[in-house]
């Protein structure tokens, strides 16, 4: 029905002759894996990895998109120089970018309009703060962020999409969701998606979880049947680390 997909978030890490023998190191490591394979690297690095990823199950993603085609915008990058970079995934609305770059959900929807009109898989991030949590909002923000996100998405480029459901309180805290609360939003997510997209098309989505996930709890939370795999930031530098995840969503 809908395949797992397990995508490193790199961040703001590796030069781009780290990240080439990361992924030279991940390469046989992953091989055999049933999920798909994705890293989204720092645009530096992209040439380096789509280099050393060559011939592989790995997918490059980049970790931001801007939604104008061209343009005075210093510092950003517009979806067709990302595909001619031979970028595939591309994360949007993380919630790094919302705290520290202003981001909106208005433009992370103008983002992901823009790289489905350019030909990139947008991985949306969604997710709510503790305080959120604590007062009982988290279903309400995340259905309003989601629907924000697709507004103006067609039922076809929906199909490119992927969710991932980041609590802000769980990104490289150490302090994971458990599979309980990681399963309930994901459900609540497809839910939404249903609602606006119908039963089938909610059923084709992948909804990652995001927020330290580790070798230690993958399996638990990708046993969850509306977790479909997940966005790792910390685990995903370390090739080890990363490939047991991949391993988890492979038996998951
Ligand atoms: P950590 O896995 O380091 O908590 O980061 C999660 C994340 O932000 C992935 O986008």
């Amino acid at each position: 029905m809908r395949k797992a997909i397990i995508a490193g978030n790199w961040k703001m890490n590796k030069t781009p002759a780290e990240a080439a023998a990361l992924v030279n190191d991940l390469k046989p490591l992953v091989k055999d894996a049933s999920c798909d394979v994705v890293v989204c690297v720092p645009a530096v690095d992209i040439a380096a990895v789509k280099a050393a990823a060559e011939g592989s199950n790995i997918h490059v993603g980049a970790e931001n998109v801007h939604w104008a085609a061209s343009g005075a915008y210093t510092g950003e990058l517009s979806a067709e120089m990302l595909v001619a970079a031979g970028v595939e995934y591309v994360i949007i609305g993380h919630s790094e970018r919302r705290q520290y770059f202003a981001e909106t959900d208005e433009t992370v929807n103008k983002r992901a309009k823009a790289a489905l009109a350019g030909g990139l898989k947008p991985i949306i991030c969604v997710g709510e703060s503790l305080t959120q949590r604590e007062q009982g909002v988290t279903e309400e923000l995340i259905r309003m962020q989601v629907k924000i996100a697709l507004n103006g998405v067609t039922a076809d480029e929906l199909k490119n999409v992927v969710i991932a459901y980041e609590p802000i309180w769980a990104i490289g805290t150490g302090k994971t969701a458990t599979a309980d609360q990681a399963e309930e939003v994901c459900a609540a997510i497809r839910k939404v998606v249903g609602e606006l997209y119908g039963a089938d098309a909610a059923k084709a989505l992948t909804v990652q979880y995001g927020g330290s996930m580790n070798p230690k709890n993958a399996e638990e939370l990708l046993s969850k049947p509306d977790v479909d795999g997940g966005l790792i930031g910390g685990a995903s530098l370390k090739a080890d680390q990363f490939a047991v995840i991949v391993e988890a969503a492979t038996k998951g």
